[in-house]
């Protein structure tokens, strides 16, 4: 584990080591609030070099799950200080990571008269969690016009001043997992005939504008991204191979003349080996790699060549000091997956450590 365990440096980015804590969502946020468990959370979990957080909404149509957090109200920005204050003083950095569920949500878990918005209106199959009915079906989105895309890239933009004011290092922009960004790249979501669909240029626009548009105002060393190609989370079909390769290569390619700070790539299904290759030869910035990892096997990463970084998800969470187990030796705790989303402190801030 000795380069997972040492300090991290490129460019302008510097981690204590080479460990990222995977963004989570717990649905902890009471009326979208951060609030003092989740500051516990945070700060029992500084093991890792970077922390990317729970999935967060930029906007009040993005907040598709219950109890997820938002950054668009100013009650929200103060709410986020104390974590942000909390992890930095263990000399860990902090991501934001800005979540548009899209057309992943129920119109119960949105304030009044907030509307599902969607790249078109293609409704997911399938159900989500609503604390008012238990599992509903999926809403249908309202697709957003050209208008409606401005207003949200303009929401992104607001969103990540507020992290930046919030006191977070950056923010990770949520292109994976079928969410709002990934059903604009897919074709079988995203069937429009303007600018923004069609061609792998024009599905990828909005992505490269929401970036663009984020980096322009806080700084491209400040903003990440996460994809997932090949992913079927969030009701996405599978479209051909070489099309998903050279979308992600022409998205690497975008964001490396953007010059943002890294690439996080989720590998929920199987990638092919010409698409990691594709991503790293296009982008010179950071990339970290997540899913399944294990300290042997990230270690093992960092020096195969495609990965900067390694993220581990499950590990933090059942283990708050990972860094400290793996220094150790010691095995990490077992999961409690009844309490992922539930609210409370059961499950979340009572996994036992070392001490
Ligand atoms: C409870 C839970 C919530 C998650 N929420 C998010 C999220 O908000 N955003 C995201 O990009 N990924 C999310 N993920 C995926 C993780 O970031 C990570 O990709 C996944 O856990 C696989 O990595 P692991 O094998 O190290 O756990 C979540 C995973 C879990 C277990």
């Amino acid at each position: 584990m000795k380069k997972l365990l040492s300090p991290f440096t490129k460019g302008k980015f510097e981690l204590k080591n080479h460990l990222v804590m995977a963004p989570m969502t717990r649905s902890r946020a009471i009326d979208n609030l951060p609030n003092p468990l989740m500051e516990i959370y945070y700060g029992q979990r500084t093991g890792a070099g970077l922390i990317v957080t729970e999935g967060t909404a930029p906007v009040p149509e993005a907040l598709g799950y219950p109890r997820i957090p938002g950054i668009f109200s100013p009650q929200q920005v103060e709410a986020w200080k104390p974590i942000t204050a909390k992890v930095h003083r263990d000399e860990t950095k902090i991501f934001l990571q800005l979540m548009h569920t899209g057309r992943i949500g129920h119109k119960d878990n949105l304030p009044k008269g907030i509307s599902l918005a969607g790249p078109t209106a293609s409704k997911a199959v399938g159900q989500i969690f609503t604390d008012t009915k238990g599992l509903q079906d999926f809403s249908e989105p309202l697709p957003l016009s050209k208008d409606g895309i401005k207003q949200v890239i303009a929401g992104f933009v607001s969103a990540s001043k507020n992290a930046i004011e919030a006191g977070f290092d950056g923010v990770e922009i949520h292109g994976a997992n079928g969410y709002l960004l990934e059903q604009f790249l897919n074709p079988n979501v995203n069937n429009r005939t303007d600018k923004y669909g069609g061609s792998l240029k024009n599905r990828s626009r909005f992505t490269i504008e929401v970036v663009q548009a984020v980096a322009q105002d806080i700084g491209k060393e400040k903003v990440g991204i996460r994809f997932s190609p090949f992913s079927k989370l969030g009701d996405l079909a599978l479209y051909d191979e070489e099309e998903t390769t050279a979308t992600y290569a022409w998205l690497a390619q975008n964001l490396n003349e953007l010059g943002i700070a890294y690439i996080h790539i989720a590998v929920n299904a199987p990638i092919p080996e010409k698409t990691f290759q594709m991503i790293r030869n296009n982008f010179s910035g950071t990339i970290i790699l997540s899913n399944g990892l294990t300290p042997e096997t990230g270690e093992e990463a960092l020096h195969a060549g495609f990965a900067d970084l390694a993220a581990f998800g499950r590990s933090f969470l059942s283990t708050p000091d990972f860094v400290e187990k793996i220094k150790a030796g010691a095995a990490i705790n077992p999961v409690d997956y009844a309490h992922l989303y539930t609210p409370g402190s059961v499950g979340y801030i009572d996994y036992p450590t070392i001490q």
